[in-house]
């Protein structure tokens, strides 16, 4: 494979923009196909492909958003009108939100922590590819991906969990920097007898 300067620039630059700033258009058919199958070329161990996707657009946001906001709602009975409101506005800050669904096969030879990781790495492929197409893209799970009522909305079976959501859409504003960890902090070298 050639070099590829513009790849390891957006690797070091990458951010991710803000789902409550995101405006349209998000990702066309095509586009969104490129970024899902970004997310389906991670490695994974066994070919068992542990996970799989869940697109949100048009209506389908609000539809869920009002499941969202009656979930909410009924566990918060005293939730303002304006955090019920939110909670049924949370899929339409994009004009496309992908559900990562892990899913773990359990009791074979790969162990289901490698499983987890490999969803992990398909919603951080999709968070690269998206950039790349120019979009912004948000990974979050917020409340929603860890309520046993939204994950039978979901359809989710026993060995399915929510990886992230991952928020696609143009970016409205400019990103500012986030601190990143100084590479010393994290990095030592193993040496024989340390
Ligand atoms: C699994 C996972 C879940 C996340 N969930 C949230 C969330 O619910 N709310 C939030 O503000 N950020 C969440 N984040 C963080 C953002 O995705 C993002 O990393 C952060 O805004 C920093 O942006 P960066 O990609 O530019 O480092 C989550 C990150 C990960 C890896």
């Amino acid at each position: 494979m050639p070099r590829s300067p513009e790849t390891i620039d957006l690797l070091l630059t990458r951010r991710s923009a803000k789902a409550l700033t995101m405006v349209e258009p998000g990702p066309n058919e095509e586009e969104l196909r490129t970024i899902l199958t970004a997310g389906a070329r991670v490695p994974d161990h066994g070919k068992l492909a542990p996970w799989r996707f869940i697109i949100f657009r048009g209506e389908a946001r609000a539809a869920f958003g009002a499941e969202l906001a009656r979930i909410h709602a009924a566990a918060q009975p005293g939730a303002t009108a304006e955090q019920t409101g939110f909670e049924a506005n949370r899929l339409t800050r994009a004009p496309v939100v992908v559900a990562v669904i892990s899913r773990v096969t359990p009791g074979i030879k790969i162990p289901e922590w490698e499983q987890v990781l490999s969803a992990g790495a398909a919603c951080q492929n999709m968070l690269v590819a998206a950039t790349a197409l120019g979009f912004g893209a948000q990974w979050l799970t917020e409340w929603y991906a860890f309520d046993p009522q939204v994950n039978a909305l979901l359809g989710l079976k026993e060995n399915e969990k929510v990886a992230g959501f991952i928020y696609l859409g143009s970016e409205s504003v400019a990103k500012d920097e986030r601190p990143r960890p100084v590479l010393a902090d994290i990095t030592s070298e193993w040496r024989p007898g340390s």
